[in-house]
């Protein structure tokens, strides 16, 4: 005989359902992945080791329900092997397949009882069964097989052994699941009957439209290949909501449009049908309006409205498309409970001063990979939240009819020809999709993005992961920032110093620096030089409309400088807004607003001097420690001298005194340099180096260049600030397979450190080794700048000899993790993912920063 053909949800629930013996499980094997198969047999061996224990029955079918409930949850397709033939435990499972809106399916193995009876018998398993078991499960199936059809969506009885065997299975996709499709796509918002808008629109992004005999639109084809998707709501309130039922229709019947159903559609649908429904809300326009038209087209349209899915998933998942939008865990589904959110949207149950529903803010809570674009809610403008957007534009009330291109995500919109209807609340009043806070609020981090063990993903090296603690320091300081967390795209990595060197008098020394890079094949470095300031951070935008359009900053603020740990830099923003405005002046006068191709910039700098930022702890660390030094030292010499010329013998200790009182004049030498005067307000004696253009509009530079262009465009910035504030970084390439190259290296670097500069960062230059790890720079810091860190007396040998032993090694795995995560920052940043994707990048920098390393190295 041929077989029944049972189709079964891709993805979904299938229950078995058949007295013990009945060949449940062996179907099961048959036509069924081991792992989608759950059992209650197994679950009962899982909780008690003995898949008979009847005692563990209630226990095994928590884990069942369990398991049933995450694997649906996931949506993967899943089996129950049990017998399932009371009402109430096949209830259960229909429980878990509703409250993960997925399809249902049973299917029963129905035997007569001798054959049961039999098999069982020859089961050592189920040789013991009670005599009384079977009928009573035969039974209690009998019962329920008549309500079967209205428990599951589909409900398959197979008749005795030969048609159980014969049986095919054949797997059905969900309808909105169109993930085969690519597009490219252009996702159109909110007709509402505006033909002629629409008609202006598909012109616009290309499409060429056909017409009927009688000079009607009744398609559009796009020379491109592109397909039309519409976002729903094409009916009512505007003047002609036939003509674009006709324009929509003959698009999705000819392959050139897709389109989702809008609440008016569900609404209409209704009217037609001769329910009772409010006409209210534009319906009776269209009622009108088609009564005007031919049976044979109203009965067209009414199939086209009805037919309408809720919702669909494009291009491998990457693109939602749902008229109210649609949450991540519905994405896919099928429920009335996902309808009502792609058609109506989740609303709070409340109502504004308008009189319309308050909707729940989903999209400031979407953390979903794929693009959801929807419409709906009419906003003045298309805005990103979350990497969703609504399109719809108002243009039935006098505003736009917009499209996005996909995956381009281009915005194109046409104005509305006339005001069609009047809104009940102001188009300009309308509240985004956050709920009417500010929108940008909804880009902002939540705490479950950086708390829980997911990590972030880096180009660089996968997954870095942040430990809750460190987490639970870098909020304390992030929920301190004075500065505005819009600004707040990048905080830099830390460095780790290059090898210790063996050269006496040395514990950092430029040879190892080359020998590292050296060892990984790196064919070329180059040596900056190190300004002993503070890290700062700059954001400039050319102007404060590229800040609002940009960062959406609209205090009039065009930028930001801040710290390392995100702190806005000064604490006057009229300083900032000086040292932002050399920034910019400089920018614009070196070309490189048009040359970048950009209207903002991050730069990544050092800000001169130390005392800048640091006085307080000068104060209290550095200056402390040489006024103690210089203080106490002389005394103790010269107590030494006098104890000497009373002729007693000190052995070594009066040299040694004497080279201390010296190295205390050396620590206040080094880190005096370093501090200077600056005037009260304004930027005199202040000064910025830029080192690294970060990014700019699409393009992180940061990765784009190597560290020989930063240097340069960083010389032109200096060159084209006449006030002198931006400055120079000093630089040499090294080509490390040059037989000097460490000796002109070492000599630069001499000269830099006599001259009181801290030191060098050595940073590779490309082509690099693709398998090798290697640091995204080594400091190299010279040898009085480390008697600020080391302490007065680290030259003398015997400090040395112990600095020796200094280890590096978590410090290099610091800075090779804050360093692929400030990356990944720059390309969230410039591939325009959410704000709060960027901060997840940053946050993580900051936590790793709380990690436990030598403060010195
Ligand atoms: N069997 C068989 N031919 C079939 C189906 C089953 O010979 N077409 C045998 C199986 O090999 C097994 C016995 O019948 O030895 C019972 O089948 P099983 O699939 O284990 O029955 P279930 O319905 O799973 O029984 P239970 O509820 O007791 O687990
Ligand atoms: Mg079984």
């Amino acid at each position: 005989m041929t077989g029944r053909e049972i189709r079964l949800p891709e993805t979904g629930l299938v229950v078995l359902v058949g007295v013990s013996g009945s060949g449940k499980s062996h179907f099961a094997r048959r036509h069924f992945k081991p792992t989608q198969i759950v059992s209650s047999d197994f679950c009962r061996g899982v909780v008690s080791d003995d898949e008979n224990d009847q005692s563990a029955t209630g226990d095994a079918f928590d884990l069942l329900h369990y398991i049933v409930g995450t694997r649906l949850r996931r949506g993967l397709l899943t089996v129950v092997d049990a017998t399932n033939v009371q009402t109430k435990s096949r209830q259960r499972l229909l429980a878990l397949a509703k409250e993960h809106n997925v399809l249902s399916a049973a299917i029963v193995l129905d035997v007569p009882e001798s054959v049961a009876a039999e098999r069982n018998a020859a089961r050592p398993d189920r040789a013991d069964l009670p005599a009384h078991v079977l009928p009573r499960q035969r039974r209690e199936l009998r019962r329920g097989l008549r309500s079967l059809g209205r428990e599951f969506r589909r409900a398959y009885v197979l008749d005795g052994v030969e048609e159980i065997d014969a049986a095919t299975i054949v797997y059905e996709k969900p309808w909105n699941d169109r993930r085969e499709l690519t597009g490219p796509f252009d996702v159109i918002g909110d007709v509402h009957g505006c033909r002629a808008e629409l008609e202006d629109l598909l012109t616009g992004l290309g499409y060429e439209i056909e017409h009927d005999a009688r000079g009607r639109a009744v398609g559009a084809n796009h020379p491109g290949g592109r397909t039309a998707v519409f976002v729903g709501d094409l009916v009512d309130r505007g003047p002609d909501t036939p003509g674009v039922l006709r324009l929509a229709m003959g698009m999705v019947e000819a392959g050139q449009a897709l389109c989702v159903s809008g609440n008016h559609e569900a609404k209409l649908v209704k009217a037609l049908r001769g329910r009772k429904v409010r006409v209210a809300h534009g319906l009776a326009e269209s009622l009108e309006q088609l009564a005007r038209e031919p049976e044979e087209f109203r009965a067209d349209a009414l199939r086209f409205m009805d037919g309408l899915i809720s919702h669909y998933v494009l291009d491998g998942g990457r693109l939602v498309v749902a008229h109210a939008g649609l949450k991540e865990e519905y994405h896919g589904r099928a429920s009335g409970r996902v309808r009502s959110f792609a058609l109506y949207g989740d609303t709070t149950g409340e109502t504004d001063e308008y009189g319309l529903p308050v909707r729940y803010p989903w999209a400031r809570d979407y953390r979903g990979k794929a693009m959801v674009v929807y419409g709906h809610t009419p906003v003045p403008d298309a805005e990103w939240i979350n990497n969703t957007i609504c399109l719809d534009t108002g243009a039935v009330f006098g505003g736009r009819l917009t499209a996005l291109r996909y995956p381009e995500r281009e915005l194109f919109s046409v104005p509305a020809r006339e005001t069609w209807y009047e809104p009940v609340r102001p188009l300009a009043a309308a509240p985004s999709a956050t709920g009417g806070g500010g929108q940008r609020e909804s880009d902002f981090l939540h705490i479950k993005d950086v708390m829980g063990n997911t990590g972030v993903e880096t180009r660089l090296m996968g997954r870095v992961t942040v430990r809750e603690e460190n987490a639970l320091a870098a909020l304390e300081v992030m929920s301190r920032f004075a500065a505005d967390p819009r600004w707040l795209v990048y905080l830099p990595p830390t460095m780790a110093p290059a090898e210790t060197s063996s050269l006496p008098g040395y514990l950092e020394h430029p040879a190892e620096a080359l020998a590292a890079y050296r060892d990984k094949g790196v064919p070329r470095v180059v040596c900056e030089e190190k300004h002993m300031g503070s890290r700062a951070v700059a954001v400039v935008c050319r102007d404060a409309s590229v800040a609002a359009g940009r960062f959406g900053v609209d205090d009039g603020t065009a930028g930001a400088l801040y710290t390392r740990t995100g702190r806005a830099f000064f604490r006057d923003p009229a300083r900032t807004d000086e040292a932002l405005a050399r920034l910019r002046a400089a920018i614009g006068a070196a070309g490189l607003w048009d040359e970048l191709g950009t209207g903002w910039l991050v730069l990544d700098c050092e800000l001169l001097p130390w005392s800048a930022k640091a006085m307080d702890l000068i104060r209290v660390q550095y200056a402390a420690t040489g006024a103690a030094a210089r203080a106490s030292l002389p005394m103790a010499a010269d107590l030494l001298a006098r104890a000497e010329r009373r002729g007693l013998d000190l052995g070594g200790l009066r040299g040694h005194i004497d080279r201390r009182v010296a190295n205390a004049a050396r620590f206040r030498d080094a880190y005096a340099r370093y501090c200077w005067d600056v005037d009260a307000d304004g930027l005199g004696g202040l000064g910025i180096a830029p080192f690294q253009v970060l990014a700019g509009e699409d393009r992180a530079w940061a990765t784009a260049r190597d560290h020989d262009w930063h240097m340069d465009v960083a010389g032109r910035l200096a060159d084209a600030d006449p006030t002198g504030f931006v400055r120079r970084t000093g630089s040499l390439v090294a080509d490390l397979a040059a037989p000097d190259a460490d000796t002109a290296v070492a000599e630069w670097w001499e000269k830099l450190t006599a001259a009181g500069g801290e030191g060098m960062v050595v940073k590779p230059l490309g082509p690099f080794p693709a398998d090798a790890k290697i640091q995204p720079g080594i400091k190299c810091r010279g040898r009085e700048y480390l008697r600020i860190i080391y302490g007065p007396d680290y030259t003398e040998p015997e400090n040395l000899e112990r600095l020796r032993g200094r280890s590096l090694g978590r410090k290099r795995s610091l800075a090779m993790r804050e360093h692929a995560l400030g990356l990944a920052a720059l390309d969230r940043l410039t591939g325009r993912e959410p704000l709060w994707r960027v901060h997840q990048a940053v946050f993580a920098v900051l936590a790793l920063e709380s990690e436990p390393v030598d403060p010195r190295l």
